[in-house]
């Protein structure tokens, strides 16, 4: 079985992601933290040495590694907007757009600052403008929509499973 979780920056892609696959019984693979491994630097500093693009071929890469790997994928906020990783993941068996309000999201990227995220350094009124553009690239690859406003996690991993 392959779940591959899609979704903004703060939705709670690899906290889920974790609990959902420690309860389906299958291997979890966190798409950020190995490209940190393989890139040996956190992305803020690829980012900044060699710009976001850079960081781009290397998800894009390691996206396509993953078409047949059998387990739950937590993705980076940015996977759908280049069209080679839509293209990709509409073969992937099971994609779930995690969904949360602005609000929600805002929150917990400011309440979770220690983790670098290069694009949520700049003003709020730009990040709400990438929540709602990314929007649609997130409908467009999803086979189905998970919401993870204000619920526990347990529920929202029975949800899915529910759905799956
Ligand atoms: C990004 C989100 C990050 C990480 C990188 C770029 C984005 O992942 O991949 O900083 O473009 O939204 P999270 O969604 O896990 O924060």
């Amino acid at each position: 079985m392959q779940v591959v979780l899609v979704g903004f920056m703060g939705v709670g892609k690899t906290t889920i992601g974790r609990i959902l696959a420690k309860e389906l019984g299958l291997p979890f693979m966190d798409m950020d933290r190995e490209l940190v491994n393989r890139i040996g630097m956190p992305i803020k500093d690829l980012f900044e040495q060699s710009g976001e693009e850079a960081f781009r071929l290397e998800e894009t890469k390691l996206l396509a590694e993953l078409r047949s790997y059998e387990g739950v994928i937590s993705t980076g906020g940015g996977i759908a907007t280049r069209p080679e990783n839509v293209e990709l993941l509409l073969q992937f068996e099971t994609v779930v757009f995690l969904h949360a309000s602005f609000s929600v999201v805002n929150y917990r990227i400011n309440k979770n600052k220690r983790r670098a995220r290069p694009l949520a350094e700049g003003d709020v009124g730009e990040l709400k403008k990438l929540f709602f553009d990314r929007k649609v690239s997130y409908e467009k690859v999803a086979t189905f929509r998970q919401n993870t406003n204000h619920k526990p996690l347990k529920k929202i991993t029975a949800e899915i499973r529910e759905k799956l």
